[in-house]
């Protein structure tokens, strides 16, 4: 989704906001705009359509000296992609903003604007919220006091930076809905969507709460909350390297970030798990009492997270004998669901800022849930600091859109929870052996499923025409499915549906043919021989399958059915072996397809937005 950055220094920005602008690519975006106060008080912009590369050779011979700047980075929401409508938008060339989020009141501010004649140069939502600005900045005389007087104004959400032409020297920041950090520099501020844009000029941070308003100068930064008291905001320090972004000896982010998967669990795994049990305090202090008294789990997440969370339940059911429900962000948040007695609510998000997962969490509070626990990959993150606890996945920046290390690395963090929540419950200390045992073996395994490359990139050729595609799985191997399927269709653009091996002929069996290749996830479970009746089904009506399965399930691979052998593992940790073999399938169709493997079209990474 949309990126921020901006800086007000003693140096030239411009190469710090493109920088910045470039580390927030992974986000998603479809056009980029940079905008500087030169020594003389003259204001440059430029903005354009497609990527920051462009904007950057854009600038090349623009006079883009200056010490204070914003720049921007816009995933299309109101008004089509084009360069009216990129930010930073400028107010009668006195005021220069940048903005992400949705402001839905914007149509009827907009005729009011209008009539105080205001003209309009693009289709935006942020220009109304500029113009407001401007309109409050002459009813006030000060740009700190305007925003506080529009932000009463807007329904909907924002992160914004807005900046006055003939007083640039100070940046005034507000966010609602979407986030923003502050980097505390030397004699320099700076601010942004997220940390990794700023990491080559500072590693000190300040997060904004929902609705602070902040005013940053070179040598001090103001946070002021809603009722407009000046108050203090934590600061940290990040200790990860800003050399962590590189695509290294790989094509592309995502290949890169598949291969991460046997460190990433390691450093999810390490010193938190010791020989047969789950140190305690992995999800916060206060964890092991609570979870103690824990009767039900909810899970509420979005995409691939939803999908590890589905993992979840049938691990929850079995081994922890604790009922678990798992939903959509932006389906419980719309509707009056059941709350159990003893509830542990928990969202699952890679990056800590999916609108919906968000807003659910905040809904949770107010509904009696006992306590809520953020399984997230960002420290500090919105959804990690207001829940009660949290288990940080340690899977480093996921930078390609699509999602793989991140959640191999949340299916660790459930399969903890699993454990800590069996532990305190009593349950057989064989059955945490069996888990822990599983976990330990985890990363080796995933090495050896990496190995599948080579033959995984040749199969992928077979997929280079198809347009459809159907995944099958049974148990916790359906979801894996579903992902599998998400993969596919994200990145490839190939169609791709995901369906409960069980339920072929209730539908879906009408659809096969020798043009629908069907995927298979089959590991050597207590459910082979049903998923091989299933198969069978296939077979008899001329479908090509493709069956990713356990050797000792006994497929014999001829001119209908392709077998590729994955690892052998322990049950428990099958769907996450199994999940390296489908991301490769989807990736190398993809390489075939030509697609843009880690920026797909019409998708962002981070969905600051509903
Ligand atoms: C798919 C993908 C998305 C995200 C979803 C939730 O590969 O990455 O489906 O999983 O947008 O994002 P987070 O996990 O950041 O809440």
């Amino acid at each position: 989704m949309c990126g921020i950055v901006g800086a007000v220094a003693q140096r030239d920005v411009k190469d710090i906001l493109l920088e910045g602008l470039r580390r927030l690519e992974y986000r998603g975006y479809d056009s980029a705009g940079i905008a500087v106060v030169d020594k003389k008080g003259e204001l440059n912009r430029i903005r354009k359509v497609g990527n920051v590369a462009e904007l950057r050779d854009a600038c090349q011979g623009q006079d883009l000296s200056g010490a204070t700047g914003i720049a921007h980075t816009r995933w299309a929401t109101h008004g089509g992609v084009t360069e009216q409508n990129a930010h930073p938008h400028v107010s009668e060339g006195k005021l220069v903003i940048v903005h992400n989020g949705i402001i839905e009141n914007h149509a009827e501010l907009r005729q009011l604007l209008e009539s105080k004649g205001y003209t309009f140069t693009s289709d935006t939502d942020t220009e109304v919220m500029l113009h407001q600005i401007h309109e409050d900045l002459k009813q006030t005389g000060d740009l700190l006091k305007a925003v506080q007087t529009t932000v009463k104004k807007l329904h909907g959400a924002y992160g914004t930076v807005v900046y006055e032409v003939n007083n640039p020297e100070r940046l005034i920041v507000a966010r609602s809905g979407s986030p923003l950090v502050i980097g505390l520099g030397i004699g320099e501020n700076f601010v942004a969507s997220d940390q990794f844009s700023l990491q080559p000029v500072t590693n000190r941070f300040q997060y904004l709460e929902e609705g602070d308003i902040a005013e940053l100068t070179r040598e001090q930064v103001r946070v002021f909350d809603p009722t407009g008291k000046e108050v203090e905001r934590d600061q940290f320090e990040s200790d990860i390297s800003h050399e962590s972004d590189g695509k290294g000896e790989y094509r592309h982010h995502m290949l890169k970030e598949i291969h991460e998967q046997p460190t990433a669990i390691r450093n999810t795994l390490q010193d938190r798990i010791l020989e047969l049990t789950i140190v305690d305090s992995v999800f916060g202090e206060d964890a092991s009492a609570l979870l103690k008294k824990v009767e039900h789990v909810q899970i509420v997440a979005c995409g691939t997270s939803y999908h590890s969370g589905l993992v979840a339940r049938y691990w929850l059911e079995q081994y922890a004998n604790v009922s678990c429900s798992v939903e959509i962000a932006s389906e419980i948040r719309y509707r009056k669901s059941f709350v159990h007695k003893n509830a542990l609510f928990v969202t699952i998000s890679q990056s800590g800022e999916t609108a919906d997962t968000l807003a659910a969490l905040r809904l949770a509070k107010s509904q009696g849930y006992m306590t809520s626990l953020a399984i997230c990959n960002v420290p500090n993150s919105s959804l990690v600091r207001e829940s009660d606890l949290c288990f940080m996945t340690k899977a480093g920046a996921e930078i390609g859109v699509a999602s793989t290390k991140a959640f191999t690395t949340q299916l660790v963090g459930l399969l903890m929870l699993v454990a800590a929540l069996g532990q305190s419950k009593g349950i057989a200390a064989n059955v945490i052996k069996q888990i822990t045992n599983a976990l330990h073996s985890l990363p080796s395994k995933i090495e050896e499923s990496l190995a599948l490359s080579d033959e995984i990139e040749k199969l992928a050729e077979e997929f280079a025409d198809k347009q459809h595609s159907l995944f099958l799985g049974r148990g916790e191997q359906y979801p894996i499915a579903m992902e599998g399927a998400l993969k596919l269709k994200e990145i490839s653009y190939i169609h791709a549906e995901a369906y409960a091996a069980g339920e072929l002929k209730h539908g879906p069996l009408a659809l096969i043919d020798a043009d629908m290749p069907i995927i298979v996830v089959a590991p050597n479970n207590e459910l082979l021989e049903k998923l091989k009746s299933n198969v069978e089904e296939v077979r008899a009506r001329g479908g090509i399958l493709y069956v990713f399965a356990d050797k000792h399930a006994q497929f014999e691979s001829d001119e209908t059915m392709r077998v590729i052998d994955v690892p052998n593992t322990d049950d428990i940790i099958a769907p996450i072996v199994y999940t390296i073999p489908l991301q490769l399938l989807s990736y190398y169709v993809a390489i075939i397809k030509g697609t843009d493997v880690d920026q797909p079209r019409n998708l962002a990474k981070s969905v600051t937005v509903e």
